[in-house]
């Protein structure tokens, strides 16, 4: 079966339970780290946002709440349909498309800002992916991605590590209610994927400028931001 179906079906399991499994896993601390990336792409009242890999739309929103017209596409119709449940009746609200990240039905230059959190890891060609939402982008403008890291403290990430991988997966498989393993995905996938310098030299490869990132809650995620220069 292609990598991108097998994925597509393992968040399709596990779109009911995604919220409840992410609040649970991170203590809460998920909604912050978005909130920075937010923040990180300095994003403006009015402008054209689009949040690929969007699931249940929780940055999507955020951007809205800030004033942004914002588009969220993932390729996951269980995901969008609870993020389309939870914009229902916001005054701005994001419009949910499916969508590949690798694929997207957008003119080039659509937007000012392409956002991803937690996705692009799971895309199977990340550079595929950023050059497409770098298309999409207008010239000058920003591409900012949020994505889980490996702390590089020896005593914490020697800690976090054993809560990642050896408590995590059940813990995630009982609180969202999975029946397959995507939270032992979570912490294999993220243990294989580039980050931090090897990350921004995939931006880099994608053709964006001045890739860089900041490490947050010591290392257990980082901000990417880099800027479109067609
Ligand atoms: C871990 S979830 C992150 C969802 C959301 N951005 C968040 O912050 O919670 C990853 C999402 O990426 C989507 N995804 C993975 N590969 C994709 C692809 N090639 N194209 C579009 N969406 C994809 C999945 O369907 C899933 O909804």
């Amino acid at each position: 079966m292609p990598e991108g179906l097998v994925i597509q079906r393992m968040f399709a399991e596990v779109a009911d339970g995604y919220d409840r499994a992410n609040r649970v896993l991170s203590l809460g601390i998920d909604v912050l780290w978005r909130r920075r990336a937010a923040k990180v792409a300095e994003v403006r009242a009015g402008e054209r946002v689009l949040d690929v890999c969007s699931g249940t739309g929780d940055l999507a929103l955020h951007l809205a709440r800030m004033g942004a017209k914002v588009v969220g596409a993932d390729f996951c119709a269980p995901m969008l349909r609870h993020a389309e449940r939870k914009a229902e009746g916001r005054d701005i609200r994001p419009r949910f498309v499916c969508s590949d990240a690798q694929q997207l039905p957008f003119q080039d230059g659509s937007f000012d800002l392409a956002t991803v959190a937690f996705g692009i890891r799971n895309v199977e060609s990340p550079v595929a992916a950023l050059r497409e939402m770098a298309r999409v982008v207008r010239k000058g403008g920003r591409i900012v991605v949020l994505e889980f890291c490996k702390p590089s403290l020896p005593m914490f990430g020697a800690a976090y590590l054993f809560y990642f991988r050896r408590v995590l997966p059940r813990l995630g498989k009982w609180v969202s209610g999975a029946s397959n393993d995507a939270y032992q995905y979570l912490p294999d996938s993220v243990m294989k994927f580039p980050e931090r310098g090897a990350f921004t030299n995939l931006m880099a490869q994608a053709g964006l400028a001045s890739p860089r990132h900041v490490v947050l809650s010591g290392g257990i995620a980082a901000v990417y931001r880099g800027e479109v220069q067609h």
